[in-house]
């Protein structure tokens, strides 16, 4: 049997995407972390199975998903109606929304009515990037990961970036985005669930995980962590 692996513990083949700090990061020796990380693997424990992480692109998950070719993933995936009726969703396991973020100092951009007929960056796929394409006269720029819209707003290139917020409040805390603000309201209000093919006969197991750890601490520990709050 494989190391660790006592008894039939199943192992869940786990898609991720680890470049969304603090959800699903590396770190500098190349290690895969992040509260989505800490989160799965506790509900792994919780519920009686491995993981194994399998590294996927965040626009190349739900067909991975639908094609059977991963059992679940973590990336701080919002639950929305239209992802609904292509994967089946765990219980809402974080509350995030989208905010807006521009280059300290911007003038007059605070809203999504400020955005009309601006440059957006966004990292396909997403929420934000839904969002964007929906603002009247906006020129949209996508990005395969967030990190690389907030470089393109560093560098000067786009007038704003529109993504989940803890992500982007995170990467100006960790001191990678110097010169980056976020201004104005949340957009959304939005909550993070992990994604299993539709029907998935793993769905019952990875909800019964999440209520224990959500119960016994375990969170509050992870979110602790991350969050510092
Ligand atoms: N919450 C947003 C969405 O579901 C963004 C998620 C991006 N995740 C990632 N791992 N890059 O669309």
């Amino acid at each position: 049997g494989g190391v660790g692996r006592t008894q039939e513990k199943p192992v869940l083949t786990v898609a991720i995407e680890p470049v969304f700090a603090p959800f699903e990061f590396r770190s500098p020796n190349g290690e895969i972390q992040g509260f989505d990380v800490d989160l799965i693997r506790a509900v792994g424990e919780a519920a009686g199975f491995g993981v194994e992480f399998r590294n996927i692109t965040f626009d190349g998950i739900i067909p991975s998903l639908q094609a059977g070719t991963v059992d679940a993933a973590v990336a701080a995936m919002t639950i929305t109606e239209a992802r609904s009726k292509a994967v089946s969703f765990s219980r809402p396991y974080f509350k995030a929304g989208l905010a807006i973020a521009v280059r300290k100092g911007t003038q007059g951009i605070k809203t999504l009515d400020d955005l009309k007929g601006k440059t957006i960056a966004v990292q396909i796929g997403t929420t934000g990037a839904k969002t964007a394409q929906a603002i009247p006269g906006a020129k949209i720029r996508t990005f395969d990961a967030a990190v690389l819209a907030l470089q393109e707003l560093k560098n000067g290139k786009v007038d704003a970036v529109i993504q989940d917020s803890p992500v982007t409040l995170y990467a100006i805390k960790t001191g990678n985005l110097e010169g980056i603000e976020v201004v104005g309201q949340l957009l959304t209000e939005e909550f993070y669930g992990i994604p299993l093919p539709l029907n998935s006969p793993n769905l019952s197991r990875v909800n019964r995980g999440l209520t224990t750890i959500l119960q016994n601490g375990t969170y509050a520990q992870i979110y602790q962590k991350w969050f510092n709050a």
